[in-house]
């Protein structure tokens, strides 16, 4: 899958992409499957909300088939090392719940502001890449974006330990405020297999989810393999030191699996 030149100046310009229908249904009902098995194990890479209901599980594509296929998968490989120009590693891996009327908040932060105090990546050359597995909805705790505060490079946060389960460097109310008042504020919605890319500086949160609808999301985060990081301070499995460039396996690869998952479960 490659981007258009107009796709690619939209990421520059408005600092995110939208790509509806990426995967099928029937790719993502595993990942789905899969996910909750991952939740209802006691692994440490699974964060819980202060209710116990899970936030996030942590570098399933090292222990998990199906998340390590769609980790190499293509169709979000490709459109990043096109906008990066060179090859990517695997810098962290999430799969958020935002479970049914428990997910906690995001609250407003920049992904490289993090990467670049906790984990010294050098530069904003990495980026998440979104894969929707359920439907995102404007009720259910989208993600909503800042377009073009990534135009506005690092900016100064707070280190918050308090308020969730996960210690996040997050911006003050003025300073959203401000960019709020130059972008808007976008929630892309859809449905499952959309996936949604955003520069590493631009300006996201989201609102608890009080709605019966669970809205589960992975996050790739790829980063340029020259762009590695220098002074981790976090576990392994949160920012990964394995710098390995990333080759994509087969775009039907997560398709075989899904269908021979379906199969055993059918027997
Ligand atoms: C994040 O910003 O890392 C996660 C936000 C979300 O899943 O809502
Ligand atoms: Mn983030």
């Amino acid at each position: 899958m490659q981007l258009t030149p107009q796709q690619l100046r939209q990421f520059d310009e408005e600092g995110y992409l939208f790509l509806p229908d990426c995967f099928s249904e029937e790719e993502v009902a595993t990942l789905r499957d899969e996910a909750e098995q991952i939740y209802a194990t006691n692994r440490q890479e699974v964060w819980r909300e202060k209710t116990g209901a899970p936030r996030t599980a942590f570098a399933a594509h090292t222990y998990n088939e199906a998340f390590r296929l769609l980790g190499n998968h293509p169709r979000l490989i490709r459109p990043v090392e096109q906008v990066f120009g060179e090859k990517l590693y695997m810098h962290q891996y999430k799969i958020n719940a935002k479970a049914a009327f428990e997910g906690d908040v995001w609250q407003w932060h920049q992904d490289y502001g993090t990467w670049a105090r906790d984990d010294g990546m050098p530069e904003p050359r990495a980026m998440n890449i979104a894969v929707f597995m359920d439907e995102v909805m404007p009720i259910n705790g989208p993600l909503m974006l800042v377009p073009r505060s990534h135009k506005h490079g690092v900016l100064s946060a707070g280190h918050d330990e308090e308020t969730t389960s996960y210690p996040l460097w997050t911006l003050d109310n003025e300073t959203v405020t401000r960019l709020v008042n130059l972008g808007g504020i976008v929630a892309p919605t859809g449905k499952p297999g959309g996936v949604l890319m955003f520069h590493g500086n631009l300006v996201h949160g989201s609102a608890p989810n009080i709605t019966p609808y669970p809205r589960r999301i992975v996050y790739l985060t790829l980063c340029a393999v020259s762009n590695y990081i220098r002074k981790p301070t976090r576990p392994e499995w949160i920012a990964h030191r394995d710098f390995t460039p990333i080759e994509p396996v087969a775009d039907g690869a997560l398709l075989d699996y899904a269908r021979a998952y379906k199969r055993e479960a059918a027997e």
